[in-house]
């Protein structure tokens, strides 16, 4: 079964087409980073007239890479949730569109759960459902979250953020460090040369309880003390770019975050199971090379998703909409709805 994916969720307009859920045949990204990066963020209204203009020509090209025509598809998937509403419209009415005029199906897909389906994307790792009940830390831009999977569509929630997400904390401390947008390949790049250890910032981890509440099974990741840290750092003792200095502070501000990630997938793991980890933040090199490590040194199975499909792409949605044991995922619809603040199911 081959399906053609469609993301356009917030700043990467990008088509795929997987075939049985696992062999990715193409998978085009139109990254918008260029437009925005003048604002120092991502603007909705620029970002949804670049994935208009993108889209028709972003699928094109997907179904050139993979040598098929639109006959070849046998169904069409989107994201329509969580992501900016503007920019998910423009996903889901053009694939309600393709799918109505091939009358294909249209399966609408959570960008969450795509995100912790794309390490599948890897070769010679182990269906979905055979590696389940496994862990899955999700850290992106918008998301920072360990959930237990028990199969497709079965989440529990183990922990999330209390406030910025990881990417967050990269994106506005790499401002702070007048390191540009986006943040997270800036300050991976500037800590190369630095010292983690120069300076200690303060790591944002609690278990749910620790403040006296009832429910202690839950973590907790919080990143805005350790933004404001930084501030009051940077105020106090200005940096100058391509110094050494403004390495050291990158390193330990990125070591500060990648710790907290650490620290809170060690409380929820239980013995032998299974690390899944996707999301843009999970391109960073700290972050993979400290997993990488520790889950050799405690005896974890760490699956970390390709780099190809850590950030948001299409590969990841059409993946999962036909992976190969569970058949059609996600909600096949009519629909036109797009739902900006989705949630994973039952969570
Ligand atoms: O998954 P994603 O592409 O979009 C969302 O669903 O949010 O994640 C984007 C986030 C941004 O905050 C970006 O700064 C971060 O991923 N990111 C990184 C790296 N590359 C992208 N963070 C740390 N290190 C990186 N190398
Ligand atoms: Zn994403």
């Amino acid at each position: 079964m081959n399906v053609l994916g469609i993301e356009t969720s917030c700043d990467e307009t990008s088509a795929a087409v997987v075939s049985d859920g696992r062999v990715v045949l193409s998978n085009v990204i139109h990254t918008q980073v260029d437009l925005h990066r003048e604002f120092g963020g991502v603007v909705p209204e620029v970002a949804s007239r670049c994935h208009v203009e993108q889209v028709i020509p972003v699928i094109r090209r997907a179904l050139a890479d993979a040598r098929c025509t639109l006959r070849d598809i046998d169904a069409i998937a989107t994201t329509y949730g969580p992501g900016l509403a503007t920019s998910l419209i423009v996903g889901v009415s053009t694939a309600r569109g393709l799918a109505a005029s091939l009358g294909r199906p249209l399966i609408l897909v959570n960008h969450l759960e795509a995100h912790i389906y794309s390490p599948f994307l890897a070769e010679g790792v182990p269906a979905i459902l055979d590696a389940c009940p496994f862990v899955a830390l999700i850290v992106s831009g918008g998301h920072t979250m360990l959930i237990r999977v028990r199969g497709v569509g079965e989440y529990e929630l183990l922990g999330e953020t209390a406030d910025d997400a990881a990417g967050e904390a990269f994106d506005k401390g790499a401002k702070i460090l007048g390191l540009g947008f986006p943040g997270g390949p800036a300050i991976d790049k500037a800590s190369e040369s630095g010292n983690c250890h120069a300076l200690t910032f303060p790591r944002g981890i609690s278990r749910r309880g620790d403040d006296g509440g009832a429910d202690k099974s839950m973590v907790t990741f919080s990143y805005s003390g350790l933004k404001t840290a930084l501030l009051y750092h940077v105020r106090a003792n200005p940096v100058e770019q391509h110094t050494k200095a403004l390495a050291d502070l990158a390193a330990s501000y990125q070591e500060a975050i990648v710790d907290s990630l650490l620290e809170n997938v060690a409380r929820v793991l239980r013995r032998g199971e299974r690390l899944v980890v996707g999301g843009g933040v999970s391109l960073n090199r700290r972050l993979r090379f400290r997993l990488q490590e520790w889950s050799v040194g405690v005896g974890v199975t760490l699956m970390l998703a390709p780099s190809e499909f850590c950030a948001d792409n299409a590969a990841m949605v059409a993946g999962l909409a036909a992976h190969e044991n569970g058949g059609l995922q996600g909600m096949i619809t009519d629909s036109l709805d797009v739902e900006p603040g989705l949630r994973l199911r039952g969570v």
